[in-house]
């Protein structure tokens, strides 16, 4: 009996083995769909800090009741949400732009100085609301270096005037006894704050804009204001507002050449914005925007590289995407109506694959993308959500921390090939791809999203000179369900997963298979 039994069960065993030879002999003959080869000496440029930045407007409850919540018990002496400092911390943002976006263009800073109680309120008529100005230049500039964020302060080029612009400079960044240098003494800040990065205005090519003007209007002031400001502090880099609006009939290659004409001798960046959304429901061509945002790119490097032909002087200038998110639930209409709203997205898991989205395209071009702000840090379409009593990180958080780890990395030109689908006429790759190398622990970082919402999608990897890693460590953020979010009650539904797993060398490289709608983050240490 007990032979029977053994001869059964070997007969058994040979052939579940004979099915699984055969299946693992067929999946290795069916060819990848995809393949994604690096080669280190590839590089496309630095991977700059400042592409993880953030943005904190007076908006809704960004600063009031979110960065800042004076007589909170869970606020410092300073009256900063302590919880919100660790939160900020741990995403390790790099610089953070204040404080518009559109408030800035009807803001005065002076407003914002000085005893809190002498302050004035003043209506926000960017956003239909009350400006306390219990949060002002000193009180951000604190912050940043609380946070550990370098400040990026966009000036008033709305409604504001040139001298307002240059004082501000004096005030945070003299190092003499002039009167805004002393002013600042006067209100607890002996040494200069050095603010490095000033905005040129905010979205002036939008009719929503207090102050907009036309190209030409607004270079002029620009050029004026730059010259000012740098008299007050030579050192300084400038970013040109440049165009926040690419609806279809609107002349943005045009405002943008315009400004670049006028200000080429004397800006350093030149700031772009772009909001996407899921409008339509179609998860596909949600993600394929990453296109639209790969060929604008392509498009203000072109113009940027035209307008340095006429450079007085070589001066570098480069693109700053300090306005980006997912922004659609909670938008348009009237400024006041959206203001309302208080812009307060709830971000789901498809959102998170933005992100990725967004990156690998500015990872892409390195070498002309070196500023990156997302909009915006707290409670306003933000990665970071409070109530009086805690708060929870949204779904889009932890994308963020991921790849600013990469931050200093040499990105590298990568070759793909993926499975296409149809975007808008254009064939759009399945698999969206980055990649970064870090030659001093040698390692290499791919970026990979997978925006099939079906199809899974395997793709040979291989680097040049043929060097295949023993193991790799995954980081993965894929949801069944895209739609689902974090809340206050359960802030760990939709995270991502990490492990580490052993490489079956196949040829020149190694198979990995990416999961439908999923965002991997494969780092290969190459020895
Ligand atoms: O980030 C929200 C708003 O979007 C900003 O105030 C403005 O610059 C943009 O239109």
């Amino acid at each position: 009996m007990s032979s029977k039994v053994n001869r059964g069960s070997w007969r058994c065993f040979a052939r579940l083995a004979a099915a699984l030879a055969a299946a693992a002999l067929a999946s290795a003959q069916a060819p990848p769909e995809a393949r994604i080869k690096i080669d280190t000496e590839r590089v496309v440029g630095q991977v700059d800090a400042r592409l993880f930045g953030n943005f904190a407007e007076h908006l809704g409850r960004c600063i009031y009741g979110g960065i800042y919540d004076e007589g909170s018990p869970l606020a410092d002496a300073d009256g900063f949400r302590k919880d919100v400092i660790d939160a900020v911390k741990g995403l390790n943002v790099s610089l953070l732009r204040w404080p518009g976006g559109n408030f800035v263009s009807g803001y005065h800073w002076e407003d914002g100085i000085g005893p809190r109680e002498k302050r004035p309120v003043r209506r926000d008529d960017a956003w239909g609301a009350l400006e306390s100005n219990r949060f002002g230049t000193d009180e951000f500039l604190r912050y940043c270096e609380r946070v550990g964020a370098e400040p990026y302060v966009c000036i008033n080029a709305g409604l504001g005037t040139i001298e307002e612009a240059r004082h501000w400079v004096e005030y945070c960044n003299e190092a003499d006894h002039t009167y805004y240098a002393d002013l600042r003494r006067a209100n607890g800040r002996d040494k200069p704050w050095n603010v490095k990065i000033w905005g040129l205005g905010n979205e002036i090519d939008g009719p929503w804009q207090l102050g907009h003007r036309n190209a030409e209007d607004y270079a002029k002031f620009a050029l004026e204001a730059a010259k000012a400001m740098r008299r007050a502090d030579d050192s300084i880099k400038l970013i040109a507002s440049g165009s926040s609006n690419f609806s279809p009939g609107y002349d943005w290659i045009g405002w943008n050449r315009t400004v670049l004409d006028y200000l080429k001798n004397d800006i350093d960046y030149l700031s772009l914005h772009t909001y996407i959304g899921n409008r339509d429901n179609n998860f596909e061509k949600f993600l394929a925007a990453g296109s639209d945002i790969d060929r604008r790119i392509a498009i203000v490097d072109g113009l940027i590289k035209a307008a340095r032909e006429g450079q007085t002087a070589r001066r570098p200038i480069y693109i700053a995407f300090d306005e980006w998110n997912v922004w659609y639930r909670t938008c348009c209409g009237t400024e006041f109506e959206t203001g309302r709203k208080g812009l307060e997205e709830r971000y789901n898991a498809e959102d998170a694959l933005a992100m990725g989205m967004f990156l690998n395209s500015f990872i892409r071009r390195a070498d002309v993308v070196k500023v990156a702000n997302l909009a915006q840090l707290v409670n306003v379409i933000a990665p970071i959500v409070t109530s009086k009593n805690g708060l929870f990180l949204q779904t889009i958080y932890w994308p963020l921390v991921e790849y600013g780890k990469q931050r200093g990395n040499q990105s590298l030109d990568a070759l793909v090939t993926s499975p296409t689908y149809d975007y808008d006429g254009r064939q759009v790759g399945y698999l969206d791809v980055s990649a970064t190398w870090d030659e001093k622990s040698r390692r290499a970082f791919l970026n990979v999203l997978n925006r099939s919402s079906k199809l899974d999608i395997a793709a040979r990897i291989a680097s040049a000179g043929g060097k295949v890693p023993s193991e790799i460590a995954v980081w993965e953020m894929n949801h069944p369900d895209l739609k689902a979010v974090n809340t206050f009650e359960d802030d760990k539904k939709v995270r991502p997963t990490t492990r580490t797993i052993a490489v079956i060398p196949t040829g020149d490289g190694f198979v990995y298979k990416f999961p439908a709608h999923s965002l991997t983050i494969l780092t290969l240490k190459l020895e």
